[in-house]
């Protein structure tokens, strides 16, 4: 089950194409967003409807291919995004076929009943469409906060820095990688099934978390390190999850994860997190063999300017530096391009 794979448009160079084929290539290409703008449960308000408007008003059958690209879609069929999103999404998508002024379509209203029909739950599914076409599923929280934690959602800066390493694939391939806060899982996903590491750690120290993060690691394909036999064959990617507290952990637990990279996304929300979080990367630093090789890399939202100067602070209090690296260029994934993400690489000074 694949999402459409991103490709460019093909034109032949001795000949102009007709406009059936322009309009072809138009509503394919539109297709392909509404795709993947709705497996993931992008803002309903954030999908191109002008666009689709606009190609409707040419075409008003055009929204059943919208309606097999999103809804009926294979993979939506079998990790349904959540059913309040299906709902807004069918209304918005009949309000705008209504306004055609063309006959209604059964398969719409049908599959609107189907949603009307299906129950609210507090989980539900967000397919995230790696460039190769193949998604990456979640299980996610409806909410933004539950059961006390931030972590089993999905957040912006975790989007930015699975974007990130798919362009610097070079910087995590064959690596013993070690990932802090990992929540349920996006970044590392994409960066077991795009970047070939050697080893990838997923971590953190929420329970809820830790049990989500590990279904969504299995929902993916991988197997984890504990359940491979001595017969099984070691796979491109060793994948473990670990619990790991950064207020406890100790060093010897640190220098067994034997991590050469480590990264972290969406750390720097709150204050009071900020210490123990440079703290752990002073350990890592100072007992890991990889020592000052260690590469670490943060990506943050910075929402609060104080909250990321503190954090900026509270790396110098511990010996640590910071150089912000360059963005990426390629937008993959479909989320809110309006909030503020740097990445930073950190060092430890001698
Ligand atoms: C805002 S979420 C980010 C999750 C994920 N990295 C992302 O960007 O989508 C912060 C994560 O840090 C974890 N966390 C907070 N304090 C922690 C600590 N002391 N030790 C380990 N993990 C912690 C939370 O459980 C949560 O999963």
């Amino acid at each position: 089950m694949r999402c459409a794979e991103r490709q460019p448009l093909a034109m032949c160079c001795w000949m102009e194409p007709s406009s059936d084929e322009v309009m072809d290539a138009v509503q394919a290409g539109l297709c392909d967003t509404f795709q993947r703008d709705f497996l993931c449960c992008r803002r309903i308000g954030s999908l191109p409807w002008k666009d689709l408007e606009h190609q409707l008003s040419i075409r008003p059958s055009f929204v059943l291919r919208i309606l097999e690209q999103t809804i009926n879609h294979p993979v939506s069929q079998k990790y349904p995004p959540s059913s309040q999103y299906r709902r807004l999404f069918l209304s918005e998508l009949i309000k705008k076929h209504e306004r055609t002024g063309a006959e209604p379509l059964d398969d719409i209203y049908t599959a609107f009943a189907e949603v009307l029909n299906s129950e609210d739950n507090t989980l539900c599914y967000k397919s995230y469409c790696l460039p190769t076409g193949d998604p990456v599923t979640l299980a996610e929280n409806v909410a933004i906060i539950s059961e006390g934690t931030t972590g089993l959602v999905t957040w912006e800066a975790a989007l930015f820095l699975a974007e990130w390493a798919i362009e610097n694939n070079g910087l995590f391939n064959n690596r013993t990688i070690l990932e802090l806060g990992s929540g349920i899982g996006l970044t590392g996903l994409v960066i077991c099934r795009s970047c070939s590491p050697r080893r990838y750690t997923f971590s953190d120290s929420h329970q809820k978390v830790l049990q989500q993060l590990k279904e969504n690691v299995l929902l993916n394909g991988f197997v984890l390190s504990e359940e491979l036999s001595d017969t099984s064959k070691t796979p491109t990617t060793v994948v473990s999850v670990t619990e790991l507290d950064w207020e406890s952990v100790t060093e010897q637990e640190l220098v067994a994860l034997d991590a050469d990279l480590v990264i972290a996304s969406d750390v720097v929300y709150d204050p009071d997190i900020l210490a123990s979080f440079s703290k752990v990367v002073k350990k890592l630093f100072c007992c890991t063999k990889a020592g000052n090789k260690l590469e670490v890399i943060v990506a943050s939202t910075i929402r609060n300017p104080e909250t990321y100067s503190l954090f900026q602070t509270t790396l110098d209090d511990c010996g640590l530096s910071w150089q912000v690296l360059p963005d990426h260029k390629n937008n993959i994934f479909a989320y809110d391009k309006n909030c503020t993400v740097q990445i930073l690489k950190l060092t430890f000074k001698v």
